[in-house]
């Protein structure tokens, strides 16, 4: 995938949070605060959440999805954010004892909690009974024996979902491309395994199934690709008469002014719809992730060294790279950035954005659009980056994980510090 940003006027404020506010300086201000006065009081990179984003977009997936929508901690986990997710009325998918941990602690009922994960460990699955979570999602016979054991050990029923592999492509990066029959994920519909994960649910002890489970991808634009999911599911599930069907998450979002991705309400208005025509009676859920994060955030770096190739290009270097954003790296994803404290100038002048991670392929913009004569020392910023970012942040070349604020109604609350060199050598023995 190759993006590059054609537009040359300022930032869209499209792509910024909510609150996002042009100040007396025009300066960016997210939730009534000068995004250039908390990068002098918090340093940079610097994660600023707008926490009145990530709550209206909580509330909005529960009215559009309905009861039992769960938040894709994956997308960004941390202990304010599970309590948030869990005061606006979600419930919370975790992927690992890591997550349910976190989710615990910061006090969501495990019975709101739904567990995911292709290899969930005994360990995992100890825990998750330990915490009396709502739902295991299933994913393939060796999970179904360990549940079957640990049944054996405690008398303990899981309720679970089986999540299957509808065979339908979701037409977005291969490696976030999960519903096809050639994954890891899941039972294949095709292949029969699915019909015979619930032939062994109806006699194993340990397991209640309350219903089918599929997540075709993520950062998925075309909402045909739901629906014709939903339909070979439901064709599947219905039958059963089983009382819950999960769609999973992979709402897409705008990352550059050239992409529009429909609402987390028009999503919900297409699934009700594919509901009616095809006549499911199961209670269907969503797990929406991307759609509730992303654009809450942005990134703010300082530019440390700026390099003119004549001819060639012009070379930015930021404080932070894939360490903070991988996407780039991993998928090819393209980001748009902008001068936090210029947000109503043109961007007339073009520079690659890189880390300072020792990888050429450490990119964050490849073709970015700034105002002039921006210099070393000052502020560069990118949208877009409240999903996937931080939680699959890196400590490659030992650099510390950057913090993360919430910024509300002119307060500013640190929700993750940054990280310290000492932290980065407090598992190092001898
Ligand atoms: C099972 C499951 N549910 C939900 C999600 C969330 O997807 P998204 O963040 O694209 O909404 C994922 C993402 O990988 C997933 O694997």
């Amino acid at each position: 995938m190759n993006h590059t940003e054609i537009a040359d006027g300022p930032v869209p404020m499209s792509l910024l949070p909510d609150s996002a506010r042009v100040g007396p300086r025009g300066e960016l201000q997210i939730g009534g605060l000068s995004v250039d006065e908390l990068a002098a009081e918090y340093g940079t990179p610097l994660f600023i959440y707008d926490e009145q984003h990530l709550r209206s977009r909580c509330r909005e997936a529960r009215e559009a999805l309905g009861e039992g929508t769960a938040y894709a901690s994956k997308a960004f986990l941390c202990a304010a954010m599970a309590r948030l997710v869990n005061e606006e009325g979600l419930h919370i998918d975790v992927a690992s004892e890591g997550e349910l941990f976190t989710a615990i602690a910061a006090g969501v009922p495990g019975e709101r909690i739904v567990f995911h994960g292709n290899n969930k460990s005994l360990s995992e699955l100890s825990a998750a009974r330990a915490h009396a979570v709502g739902r295991v999602v299933v994913d393939s016979f060796d999970e179904l024996s360990r549940l079957r054991h640990l049944h054996e050990i405690d008398g303990l029923v899981a309720q679970i979902q089986l999540r299957v592999t509808p065979g339908v492509e979701a037409h977005t990066h291969e490696y976030i491309s999960t519903g096809q029959n050639d994954s890891k994920f899941g039972f294949g519909l095709e292949s029969g395994a699915a019909e015979e994960a619930v032939r062994n649910c109806a006699s194993n002890p340990g397991v209640e199934l309350m219903g089918i489970h599929q997540h075709i991808g993520s950062q998925v634009f075309r909402v045909d690709s739901f629906a014709r999911a939903l339909e070979v599911v439901a064709a599947f599930s219905e039958p059963l008469g089983l009382p819950e069907l999960s769609v999973g998450g992979g709402l897409g979002v705008a990352y550059l002014e050239s992409e529009s991705a429909p609402s987390i309400t028009e999503w919900g208005e297409m699934l009700s719809e594919a509901c009616n025509q095809l006549g499911i009676n199961a209670r269907v859920s969503a797990e929406p992730g991307r759609s509730i994060a992303a654009q809450a955030a942005i990134t703010v770096y300082s530019i440390g060294t700026i390099k003119e190739i004549p001819g060639i290009r012009t070379y930015m270097a930021v404080d932070g790279g894939f360490g903070d954003n991988p996407r780039p790296m991993l998928y090819g994803s393209g980001y748009t950035a902008f001068a936090p404290t210029r947000i109503t100038e043109p961007r007339n002048s073009i520079a690659r954005i890189v880390g300072k991670h020792c990888e050429s392929s450490d990119v964050i913009v490849q073709q970015a659009h700034l105002p002039e004569s921006l210099q070393v020392g000052d502020l560069v910023a990118t949208p877009v980056t409240g999903a996937y970012g931080y939680s699959m942040a890196s400590t490659y070349n030992r650099m510390p994980r950057p913090a993360v604020i919430f910024a509300s109604d002119g307060e500013a609350r640190p929700v993750i510090r940054r990280e310290t060199i000492e932290d980065l050598t407090i598992l190092d023995l001898g």
